[in-house]
């Protein structure tokens, strides 16, 4: 069953994204007309989540190159462009592969006509998006095995269709276990300070009429002390090529309460979130974001506003702390950087 909703889509020459800044109290579209707004879309969070922001880039190249189409010096600007697009947010490696992927098609395509570069860039971000959702639903049918019959799970930020171009990577297997008429029951994290948890998860599973609960992030290690939680699952910005996952923050320390309680810890992402040129987790970018996301809950301030503020948008989980990484292309378990070897010379797990 999908959803009723579609969180991005091309049509008459702009880029429609969910105004996820605003969910759920008001449901808006913002429209993007040129690369500008849609790197703004990128780093405002009106689109979030590692693979949404890979396929809103994706249009952002593709528009770029329309905005560019009769300039002398396009190359160079559309390189630009995509290095803009880049910078938007630094965490989730996803942004950077979609990039990559429309400039390896530029690169690819006969530099004659105009129409037929801007035909292929649109092809290929239309195949990013489409590609992203068929991934999900693999990924959601290999994870539904580790989910049991009966179970109670504890997720984290917001990894739905919302968060990416349709379906989602961890909620995605959640919904797959539900519609597979498994029994379950789903704790809903809502992560603060920017609240996906409470705004967009806890909208997805309403949506889905999945039996949940939202809790603060601070009680989910009393919820997995007294037995409460059969697994953890949730999703990934960007993983090392040793298993260490870099995903939203509080992500670190839910994977050191289930340690300690031997209680099952997936993380669900795309291999597009692998990032195989990265040894460790030291090495993933962690973005900071303003200190107004923790001094304000929305417009109401909750410190005073000469506090200094450490706000890191992402933690890392060293891969001892994790059960397996689900991929498209099976369960990553440990040995991790033997199993994430395997991928990137293109076998199935
Ligand atoms: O800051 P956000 O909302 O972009 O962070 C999103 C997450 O951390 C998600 O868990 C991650 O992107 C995986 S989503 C499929």
């Amino acid at each position: 069953m999908d959803e009723a909703f579609i969180t991005l889509e091309f049509k008459n020459n702009e880029l429609y994204l969910i105004d996820q800044r605003v969910l759920p109290a008001t449901y808006t579209h913002f429209v993007c007309k040129n690369y500008e707004e849609v790197e703004f879309a990128i780093r405002d969070m009106v689109v979030r989540g590692a693979p949404a922001i890979g396929a809103t880039a994706a249009y952002g190249v593709y528009m770029a190159a329309q905005q560019y189409a009769t300039s002398p010096r396009f190359t160079t600007s559309l390189k630009q462009a995509c290095d803009f697009l880049a910078k938007s947010r630094p965490t989730a490696v996803n942004l950077e592969w979609a990039i990559d992927r429309m400039w390896k098609a530029y690169e690819a395509v006969s530099k004659e006509k105009m129409e037929t570069i801007l035909s292929a860039l649109k092809r290929e971000a239309d195949e990013i998006r489409s590609e992203d959702i068929r991934t999900n639903k693999a990924m959601s049918r290999i994870g539904n095995a580790v989910i049991p019959q009966h179970a109670t799970i504890l997720t984290h930020c917001n990894t739905g269709a919302l968060a990416t171009a349709g379906w989602g990577t961890a909620l995605g297997v959640i919904k797959e276990a539900f519609y597979d008429n498994k029994d379950i029951f789903v704790y809903a994290d809502e992560t603060r300070p920017r609240f996906q948890g409470a705004r967009l998860t806890a909208w997805e599973l309403t949506e889905a009429k999945i039996p949940s609960a939202l809790i603060p992030d601070s009680a989910a290690a009393t919820l997995i002390r007294d037995g409460k939680i059969d697994l953890v699952i949730l999703g990934g910005d960007r993983v090392a090529a040793n298993g260490d996952v870099a995903n939203k923050l509080g992500t670190f320390a839910l994977s050191v309460i289930c340690k300690a309680y031997g209680v099952p810890f997936y993380s669900v992402v795309p291999i597009s979130t692998i990032d195989f040129n990265l040894p460790d987790g030291s090495h993933i970018p962690i973005e900071e974001r303003d200190k107004r996301e923790v001094t304000f809950v929305g417009d109401v301030q909750v410190a005073p506003l000469e506090m200094d503020v450490f706000n890191p948008s992402f933690d890392v989980t060293p891969h001892q702390n994790i059960t397996g990484i689900i991929t498209e292309r099976g369960i990553i378990r440990p040995p991790f950087r033997e199993n994430i070897e395997r991928l990137r010379k293109g076998e199935t797990l």
